[in-house]
Formats: structure tokens, sequence, C-alpha cells
């Protein structure tokens, strides 16, 4: 969800304001995805790196997604959204917000209409040395480890990889989102900031997914 900062810039706003304004952006297109069947969303909502940014801007940030959960939780449940978080619960997210995060995913956790991920304190990088982490702790021998051993240890091995990933905001950038997950998916970038970014960008983007063939490292049939 990028953008934020230079939208409200170009409105002599402060970035947190463009932060506030991609509230409308995540659950127009969250609802626009349910609208046509999509299994699961996943929004890159705050980066393993986004600590770098000022106090200020962190802890909106944090305070923000408290406050997202308790306003959207009850509506996102009754249209049957499983509400789940990938990243790292470590001990720089406030133990309010973690406690907040897990009784979203509580009362959402029998969902079953699609699944909204938010990628919180996530980075591509540290999920896979997560994973690795727990092989390790687990004792699994170097001989068993394979991509499949490290997949069902991501985050959400239920999961499946993303058929189709949208950078918004004109940058042309992985930012380390996903690495393990988007090996082949296909990859759209829009100009659209962020907070302008409504359930149409999303159609635009499936529509030109749609076109596009899909080979996974083979041949064409
Ligand atoms: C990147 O824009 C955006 C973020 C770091 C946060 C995105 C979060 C939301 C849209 C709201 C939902 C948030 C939570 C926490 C649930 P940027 O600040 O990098 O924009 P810029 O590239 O224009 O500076």
């Amino acid at each position: 969800m990028d953008g934020n900062g230079r939208w409200a810039q170009r409105r002599g706003l402060k970035r947190t304001e463009g932060h506030a304004a991609g509230e409308e952006a995540l659950v127009d297109t969250a609802y626009g995805a349910l609208s046509m069947g999509i299994e699961v969303l996943t929004v890159y909502a705050f980066s393993t790196e986004n600590w770098r940014r000022p106090v200020d801007e962190v802890r909106f940030l944090m305070n923000f997604n408290e406050s997202l959960l308790k306003r959207r939780q009850h509506e996102l449940h009754a249209d049957g959204v499983r509400i789940v978080f990938s990243g790292r619960r470590d001990r720089r997210v406030p133990r309010r917000v973690l406690a907040n995060m897990e009784e979203a995913e509580a009362l959402t956790a029998r969902n079953k209409v699609m699944t909204l991920n938010m990628a919180f304190n996530y980075g591509g990088r540290a999920e896979i040395v997560d994973a690795v982490r727990r092989l390790v702790d687990e004792g699994v021998p170097a001989s068993k480890i394979d991509e499949r051993s490290i997949r069902s240890r991501l985050y959400h091995p239920e999961i499946p990889d993303p058929d189709l990933v949208i950078r918004p905001s004109g940058e042309h950038r992985i930012s380390n989102f996903l690495l393990w997950e988007m090996a082949y998916s296909e990859l759209v970038f829009t100009d659209v900031l962020w907070p302008d970014f409504r359930r149409e960008h999303l159609f635009e983007a499936v529509e030109e997914f749609q076109q596009r063939e899909r080979r996974f490292g083979g041949l064409d049939k």
C-alpha cells in the first residue's frame, strides 16, 4: 500500500494523513476482491524496515492498525472474511496491538469467503529466516531440507502463492514483499498512489493478469 506519503505531501498534509486516507482504499479493494470471488488478498501494511521511520509515524501506524481493526473487524467478519497477520510478532509491536491482532484472528478464524492477510512487521527475508530457524529448532537434518519443508514453515503455509502482485505508486520494486511466495507471480505496476486506489484499479490489474500467459518455467502448450 505504497504512496501514502506522496499523496499527503501533494496536498500539503502530514504523511500520517496519507496513511489514514489509505484506509478507504484498503476497504474498497477488499470488498472489490470479495465481489469477484478472490480467495486471498494480502496487503503490505508495515515492513520490518519501516521501523526506521520517525518515531511519530511508527507510533501512528501501530495505533492505526489497532483502531482500523477495532472499527472494521465486525463488518468484515459479518461478510465472511478471515483476518490473519503475517510477520514477526516481536517485542517491538506493542502488546496491546498484538492482543488486538490475535482478537481479530480469533473472531474471524472460521470464516471461509475470503482471507485478508495483513503483512505487518513483515519482511520477505525475515520470513525465510524464521522458517529456517524453525527447521533448525525442530532438528530437521540438512538432507531433509527442501522447498516443501521450507514452504510449510512460512507464516501461513495454507495460503497459496499469489497469482498476481500489484505495486502501486509508480515504483518498480519488490521491496522485500513475499519473496518466497512470488517466485512465479504475475506483476502489475500502476502509478496510482495507494490512497487513490479503488476496486476499479484491482479489476484493471486482474484484466491485465488474464492476458498473461503463465508457463511456470515450462514451454508453451
Ligand atoms: C507506504 O507508503 C505505506 C505504509 C508504510 C503503510 C501502509 C498502511 C496503510 C495504507 C493503512 C493500513 C495500515 C495499517 C497499519 C493497518 P509510504 O509512506 O512509503 O508513501 P511514500 O512512498 O509516498 O512516502
